[in-house]
């Protein structure tokens, strides 16, 4: 079930080759992937809908709208909803249709539509695969930055030997897992991350907190194991666990504690992550009793807490990267630059709660991540999952120690 979670767009065209899409659709669902099917109106001369959505469990796909229903099938979003797009077979009208940026069925334009990678297998008979013109197409779809599917030789459907076939779905499955298997970039690499809130004692029924769910400091971390770290998770109380059972979890609960056990795993460690909303101030004295109502006012005097990333950031050996985050609410850009140079960070990730979609709490966030060097990355709102890769991205990127 290496598939699982993966959602496939299969686009199937008038092909003899087209049978082969069934064998294909039914080794994608046994590998786990969710698959939603258009089919080129020529391809229905070669297979039924019917077999393709049996074997899908979905509907099949072959015009705008249902001439029954007359529900209109939304290009976009279908375009929008895949995880990758795998035209098999493509014919050569098809492929012509892709190169050309042409339009006239809900297959093409569900193509103009796609933001995510597109893969096509080639089908077609030995002089036609092997005509400039052909070639011309397929070498404008590698610009696209499509992939091909190279068609296999063997016997063709006109009795003529050579290449064309389209590539068996064995083979089509392997190159679809190949694609989805994560980078093992961080295999080798301890990383620490900090995740969370904190919690400051005022006496022993309430402390001092913030907004900070854990989301965004899980999704770093969940991106850490995939792609092969041992990963530490320094955890305030609270906060969403990752889904990745090799993670350890360090559960703490004030500053104080979060410091000592991320300084005491600190020294052995490649790469930080400092994602926690961690408290500034704590109360000076803790109350060893609940404190009772009593006047109109009352206050707590606060004294300023240990800054784990200043702390850390003034140990940072030269192996070592730090990567930070700024929660800002004005003059965002100035105060993480700032926090950038002063914590001695290698990356910043601005996140700003003037942005919707941004900062605590949500399933999404959008960033900015700076870099020592003055480079900058900006993202759309996105699934922290995916901003998470994102920062991955960027330490990937950075010079010399990874
Ligand atoms: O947990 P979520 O609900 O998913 O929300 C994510 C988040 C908004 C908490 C996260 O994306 C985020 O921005 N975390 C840092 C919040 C914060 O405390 O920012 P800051 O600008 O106050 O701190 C700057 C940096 O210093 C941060 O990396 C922080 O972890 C670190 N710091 C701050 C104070 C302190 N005493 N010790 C620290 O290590």
């Amino acid at each position: 079930m290496q598939l699982k979670g993966k959602r496939i767009l299969l686009g199937v065209t008038g092909s003899i080759a087209a049978y082969k899409s069934a064998h294909l659709t039914r080794l994608l669902v046994k590998e786990g992937a969710e698959v939603q099917i258009i089919m080129s109106t020529s391809a229905l001369d070669f297979i039924t809908p019917l077999t393709l959505a049996t074997l899908s469990k979905n509907p099949v796909y072959h015009q705008f709208h249902d001439p029954n229903t007359g529900v209109w099938t939304n290009h976009v979003d279908l375009g929008l909803w895949a995880d990758l797009f795998l035209v098999a077979p493509i014919s050569a009208n098809t492929l012509g249709k892709f190169a050309n940026g042409l339009c006239d069925s809900l297959l093409t334009a569900t193509y103009l539509s796609a933001r995510c990678p597109v893969m096509v297998a080639p089908a077609m008979d030995l002089d036609m695969y092997q005509h400039p013109s052909v070639k011309q197409n397929l070498e404008k779809l590698v610009s696209f930055g499509n992939l091909i599917l190279d068609a296999e030789s063997g016997e063709l459907a006109s009795g003529l030997s050579g290449q064309g076939r389209m590539m068996e779905p064995e083979h089509i499955i392997n190159k679809v897992l190949k694609h989805f298997k994560p980078s093992q970039a961080f295999a080798g690499k301890k990383v620490l991350i900090t995740s969370g809130p904190t919690q400051e004692a005022i006496d022993p029924v309430r402390f001092i907190s913030n907004h900070s769910s854990g989301k965004m400091g899980a999704a770093i971390a969940d991106s850490f194991a995939i792609q092969g770290a041992e990963v530490h998770l320094v955890l305030g109380k609270g906060a969403i666990r990752p889904e990745n059972p090799n993670i350890k979890i360090h559960p703490v609960v004030s500053a104080q504690e979060m410091h000592d056990k991320a300084a005491s795993l600190h020294p052995s460690v490649d790469i930080v992550v400092f994602a926690a909303a961690v408290a500034d101030y704590a109360p000076k004295q803790v109350a060893s009793e609940k404190i009772k109502k009593a006047g109109e006012e009352m206050s707590i005097e606060l004294v300023k807490n240990v800054d784990i990333a200043l702390t850390l950031g003034k140990e940072k050996k030269h192996h070592q990267i730090h990567v930070g985050f700024a929660l800002e609410t004005e003059n965002e850009e100035f105060h993480a630059k700032e926090k950038l140079s002063k914590k001695n960070f290698d990356l910043i990730v601005l996140n700003s709660m003037r942005d919707t979609g941004a900062g605590f709490q949500s399933e999404t966030n959008k960033v900015r991540i700076f870099a020592e060097d003055g480079t900058a990355v900006n993202s759309e709102v996105l699934p922290k999952k995916e901003v998470a890769q994102l920062i991955l991205e960027r330490i990937k990127a950075l010079p010399v120690k990874i």
